[in-house]
């Protein structure tokens, strides 16, 4: 399944084998959902809620619910032109909510690894997959929470009826790796994410590349690490795993 908004990080293609790791859940929160990559293609949960600290990422979504006649208008309409890709790309924004969406899915759809450098320009048909990706989300959204905050403040914020029937998400920007998000992840950041992931009391899984530190966090903790497959980067190939706070030994699917 196509998501709307194309950048780095996007587990589209790892989806289901992650989805296969995660617990029985009735309150699902994706702490890092940035271009939807996961939440596209599980099952909904009786709640959801979606969080990205990114400013943009949060209008397009917030855009899509409230304006989607227009914003699939004004994508319809936006032409795939140099100038405009320069002009934005230089830092220029719109002066409503609604442009600024348009801005932000046109630098990250039609750019190279959504770093929106420099426009791309090839045999795939992006808008037509752009278009088509705006009801699926918007159906998909519907009923959804969808927040803007640090990481560290979106389980403090959220009233869980019942924890033992939630489960959250992390997925983090890779640490020590060039990325191209609004904020990249410092391995204070990634201690951050285990202390809470430790003392939350809610079932975690965390996406990350398989390296020494992450590895030996995870150790430290006794959590799980599964190993999910190949990843490319902008730089170099790496095994991505997920690191459990949970025993998904004998779990059923959800
Ligand atoms: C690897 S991407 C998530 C990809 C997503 N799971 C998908 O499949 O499309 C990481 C996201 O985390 C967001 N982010 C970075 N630092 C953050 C922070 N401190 N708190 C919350 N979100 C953050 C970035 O804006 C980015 O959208």
């Amino acid at each position: 399944m196509s998501t709307l908004l194309k950048r780095m990080g996007n587990k589209s293609k790892l989806a289901p084998k992650i989805i296969s790791h995660f617990p029985k859940h009735d309150f699902f929160v994706d702490a890092f959902c940035g271009a939807l990559g996961i939440f596209m293609h599980k099952t909904l949960a009786k709640y959801n809620v979606i969080n990205d600290n990114d400013a943009d990422v949060y209008n397009l979504y917030c855009q899509l619910m409230r304006n989607k006649e227009e914003l699939y208008h004004q994508l319809e309409i936006m032409p795939i032109s140099q100038d405009l890709f320069n002009f934005w790309r230089d830092g220029n924004r719109e002066s409503c909510d609604l442009l600024n969406a348009v801005r932000f899915v046109f630098l990250s759809n039609y750019s190279f690894f959504g770093g929106a450098d420099s426009l791309r320009l090839d045999a795939s048909n992006t808008k037509k997959i752009l278009l088509a990706a705006v009801e699926k989300t918007f159906l998909k959204l519907y009923g959804v929470q969808v927040i803007n905050k640090d990481f560290r403040q979106v389980i403090p914020s959220i009233q869980f009826k019942n924890p033992k029937n939630a489960f959250v998400y992390f997925d983090p920007p890779y640490i020590n790796t060039g990325d191209n998000y609004a904020s990249s992840f410092k391995e204070q950041d990634s201690l951050d994410l285990f202390e809470i992931m430790a003392n939350c009391g809610i079932k975690c899984a965390m996406s990350e590349f398989s390296n020494p530190f992450i590895l030996e966090q995870a150790n430290k903790n006794g959590f799980r690490v599964i190993e999910i497959g190949e990843r490319q980067t902008l730089k170099s190939r790496n095994t991505e795993i997920l690191v459990l706070n949970y025993d998904d030994n004998q779990l059923k699917l959800f």
